[in-house]
């Protein structure tokens, strides 16, 4: 299992901040924002990891995180130009990837559950994470059946479809690469990873869990401010 860190983006909900360096690198608590789900890919036992960042910024990440010796671990580096989608990631991981299974994780998503066992019994197809909130609507969304099978996922639903948002952390098998290759922009010019995870829902190869712990996509100032106080809480327990 190798890991891919997705930390581009426009940032644009957290201007100004994001005028000065990226959104991954903003303060949460006492380290960059990054460094969760760093961490959490490190603890699940991961070490090849690639992080994927936009030109702006990329060399205040190869400063911040080096070579990965220090971890224990293999950093490696790419560029997304332009922000055209969290599934891009695959294709420019494609070479990095090479024949493993590949475990992505958003850079502004902090995760308190360990994913240790999910990474080391999976097989092949995708494995994704779901957690219930009050405002589904910011979020791809899965609707479950009585034994939570995952039925159907919809990008940011208008119509109400449940309460459980799909996390920043994907494990998927390597024909990953061959899907996301395949995807056609949507409206919104993105190659959207709701039609990775419905390439697979098709196939019927999709799990979806329900995360124990708290998460929180630190994408806005609420959510950011949220996290900073999590991250404080539990550094004095
Ligand atoms: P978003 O938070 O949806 O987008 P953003 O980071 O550009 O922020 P905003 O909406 O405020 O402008 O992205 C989720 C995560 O995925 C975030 O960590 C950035 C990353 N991302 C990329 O790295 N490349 C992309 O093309 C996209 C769309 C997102």
């Amino acid at each position: 299992m190798k890991g891919i860190i997705l930390s581009g983006g426009s940032g644009t909900r957290l201007l100004p901040l994001t005028k000065v360096t990226s959104k991954q690198l903003l303060p949460v608590y006492d380290k960059p924002m990054i460094m969760y789900p760093l961490e959490t890919l490190l603890k699940a036992g991961i070490k090849d990891i690639l992080i994927i960042v936009a030109p702006d910024h990329a060399g205040d990440y190869l400063k911040l995180l080096g070579s990965g010796k220090e971890y224990g671990a293999n950093f490696f580096y790419e560029i997304q130009d332009k922000p055209e989608g969290i599934a891009q990631a695959f294709i420019i991981g494609e070479k990095f990837i090479g024949d493993d299974n590949i475990t992505m994780i958003l850079g502004d998503n902090i995760y308190e559950d360990d994913f240790s066992e999910t990474i080391k019994n999976f097989k092949s197809g995708g494995h994704l994470f779901a957690k219930e909130v009050s405002d589904p609507e910011r979020f791809g969304v899965v609707k479950f059946d009585e034994q939570n099978n995952a039925l159907k996922i919809v990008e940011k639903p208008k119509e109400f479809l449940s309460n459980f948002a799909l996390t920043g952390l994907f494990v998927y098998d390597q024909r990953v690469i061959e899907a996301a290759k395949s995807l056609k922009p949507s409206a919104r010019g993105e190659l959207e990873i709701v039609d990775l995870h419905n390439w697979y829902l098709s196939k019927n190869e999709l799990k979806v869990d329900i995360l124990k712990g708290e998460w929180i996509d630190a994408g806005t100032f609420e959510s950011l401010f949220k996290a900073s106080e999590l991250a404080r809480k539990k550094s004095k327990s």
